[in-house]
């Protein structure tokens, strides 16, 4: 098994310590399960440069300092995440494609772990989303399972469900399909997100 750099290593740990610290729920096992299959297998870790940081990143820093007034937990994840935020291949959605608009403009997404990430992995990819104040984050649907960790606040939708308001700390948990959604309010919105990937399970 190929050794784990310390500032991923460092980032796994707290983000599986803030999921300990979550009542009992079906996000909890999921992250669980997320963190056994982590524990268990490391891929190859690609330390080549990534791409500039596009313009949404200026975001970062407020959107750390929410977590940073936080839980100790989160405050950990958020310092953990900021130690690889500039190395991550942050890039808008890739079917997105009209670079005029705020959307496009307004939002990044940056696999972590998982192909095109730090590290490859067969059965978990786990990334970030960064939406700017006030930009929506249109509705998507995928087969893999997917849980959200709040770092920042903002508001998620599952298919035609009312918006819900999560802040830092708190979870969505989304079923293989489901369509869903999410949008930034006056902060930016910081999410870190979990899909497993293996379909034979
Ligand atoms: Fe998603």
């Amino acid at each position: 098994m190929t050794e784990r750099p310390t500032y991923l290593s460092a980032f796994i740990d707290a983000h599986c310590t803030a999921a300990r610290a979550l009542p009992k729920s079906s996000i909890k096992a999921f992250f669980e399960k997320c963190h056994q299959a982590l524990k268990e297998d490391t891929g190859e870790v690609d330390g080549s440069d990534k791409k500039e940081l596009p313009p949404v990143c200026e975001y970062l820093e407020a959107a750390l300092s929410v977590a940073s007034q936080t839980s100790a937990p989160i405050k950990n994840v958020g310092h953990t995440f900021e130690a690889i935020a500039q190395k991550l291949p942050w890039q808008p959605r890739l079917d997105y494609k009209d670079q005029t608009d705020d959307f496009y403009n307004g939002h990044a997404n940056a696999v972590i772990i998982g192909e095109g990430g730090l590290e490859s992995h067969r059965k978990v990819r786990v990334g970030a989303s960064l939406i700017a104040p006030n930009v929506e984050y249109p509705n998507h649907r995928h087969p893999p399972e997917e849980g959200y960790l709040v770092i920042s606040e903002g508001e998620w939708r599952q298919e035609a469900n009312p918006w819900l308001a999560r802040k830092s700390g708190e979870t969505i948990h989304n079923p293989p399909n489901i369509w869903h959604a999410m949008k930034a309010g006056n902060k930016p919105l910081l999410a870190i997100w979990m899909l497993w990937m293996e379909t034979d399970s």
